[in-house]
């Protein structure tokens, strides 16, 4: 059903934003393999995560969810059992390929398939690697979805990751966990670390020297607690909405900066954003409140390593270049093809749809912003961060607009909608 995307003269008040994706993920399949319960607050109910919990209970987990914490009851790092059925991943990436690094050292077979969208996602970027650790894994057509994965002695590998991606990586040192030997990657850019912190925290060690990181396989891991931040990828949609709205001023409070996630700060700020860090605080991961006013943005160049760093704020950076005096180029993205949907192409398509001047490129996107644009019917691709970008965009353009499927925001951030309507008027 198409849901109206009204404009906004501006945006004012205080919002907390729901938990981060990949911390939430992460802090039940480490709970999972840890001793002991973990009592995870802040989780993020969003369907993505639904989903690691639900193959986690698959494979005799217990899992008490409430609306004040979750609390996973470890099994220790040989304590999953066989799941009765297939893993169902829904729509997310991390689910699917975190989770076939963990069951590659498994001592039973499982199969895992997601949705539409994860059946298209290339896997072969994990079976390769999981494989030169000895991992008997088989894919749709080599590399696709559903994968099955059978019992293997695995031994650790020195990998060259051909690609920026925390979740090939995270693949690798899971599988790691229970390999013969240490497992080193190396990535070509640095991508979030949360994998390596949280291990860390649990009592592996996990040695990082640039970008080199290499883990210890543990005897075990011990639980630990964990407090999972605000997401900066879901602050972003507000970040951009304060700035590219006359009269705005936004508070986002309770945000984790951990720095292989803060590309969206650099490039806004680069752009001209007025963007305040307040009260930081945090130890595994940083955490600040961030203050965001009007601004008068100018385009840039947003490329190289940083691209990692902001990869899933990519779509509502592309809104904000939109509404930016000059040129924006986004290059070095190719990876934005092969995300919950190919975000260059909707991106460029759905901008396109207002007046934006957009162009696709092989690896990014060219945007000459800064003229008025105008409301239109967009398309989400069933794709979350397009469909939020998307209502950004609409808040600044001339006449509603409306969008298909707004309920595939769900996937990460279940009240989006509710919580951008409370800063209209003068919301608190
Ligand atoms: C994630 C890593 C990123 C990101 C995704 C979450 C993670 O994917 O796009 O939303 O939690 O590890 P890649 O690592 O494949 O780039």
């Amino acid at each position: 059903m198409n849901h109206t995307l009204t404009t906004a003269s501006s945006l004012r008040g205080t919002v907390q934003v729901p938990g981060d994706k990949s911390i939430s993920h992460r802090a039940v399949m480490f709970g999972a393999l840890a001793e002991g319960d973990t009592h995870i607050t802040g989780f993020l109910m969003g369907e993505d995560c639904l989903s690691t919990i639900s193959c986690f209970r698959s494979m005799g987990i217990d899992i008490d969810v409430s609306e004040e914490e979750v609390i996973v009851h470890g099994a220790g790092l040989h304590g999953l059992k066989a799941p009765s059925e297939l893993l169902y991943t829904g729509n997310s990436g991390t689910t699917t390929r975190l989770l076939c690094g963990i069951l590659a050292g498994q001592p039973f077979t499982s199969t895992l398939n997601g949705d539409a969208s994860i059946q298209k996602r290339p896997m072969g970027r994990i079976i390769k690697p999981l494989r030169l650790m000895g991992a008997d894994i088989d894919g749709r057509d080599g590399n696709l979805c559903p994968l099955t994965v059978r019992p293997a002695q695995l031994h650790g590998i020195r990998y060259d990751m051909p690609v920026a991606s925390a979740q090939l990586k995270s693949a690798i040192l899971l599988a790691g966990l229970f390999a013969d030997g240490k497992t080193t990657v190396i990535e070509p850019a640095a991508s979030r670390d949360h994998t390596e912190r949280m291990l860390r925290g649990l009592g592996a060690q996990v040695e990082s020297n640039g970008t080199e990181i290499t883990l210890t396989p543990p005897e075990t891991l011990h639980a630990v607690d964990v407090d999972v931040p605000g997401d900066i990828s879901s602050a972003a949609y507000f970040l951009v909405a304060g700035l590219i709205l006359p009269d705005s001023e936004i508070t986002i409070r309770n945000v984790g900066i951990n720095p292989t996630r803060t590309g969206i700060l650099d490039a806004l700020e680069a752009m001209g954003a007025d963007i305040e860090r307040l009260n930081e605080r945090g130890t595994v991961e940083p955490v600040c409140d961030l203050r965001v006013r009007s601004s008068r943005l100018h385009g840039t160049v947003i490329s190289g390593d940083l691209i990692p760093r902001l990869i899933d704020e990519l779509p509502v950076l592309a809104v904000a270049a939109a509404f930016a005096e000059g040129e924006t180029v986004i290059c070095d993205a190719q990876e934005l093809k092969v995300k919950e949907s190919n975000r260059i192409a909707a991106m460029t398509a759905e901008l396109s749809r207002t007046g934006a001047d957009v162009a696709e490129t092989e690896d990014g996107m060219i945007i000459h912003g800064g003229k008025p644009l105008h409301g239109a019917t967009f398309t989400s691709y069933a794709d979350h961060r397009v469909a939020m970008s998307m209502a950004v965009c609409a808040l600044a353009c001339e006449g509603d607009s409306s969008i298909d499927d707004p309920a595939c925001v769900a996937i990460s951030y279940p009240t989006f909608f509710e919580t951008l309507d409370s800063l209209k008027g003068d919301g608190t």
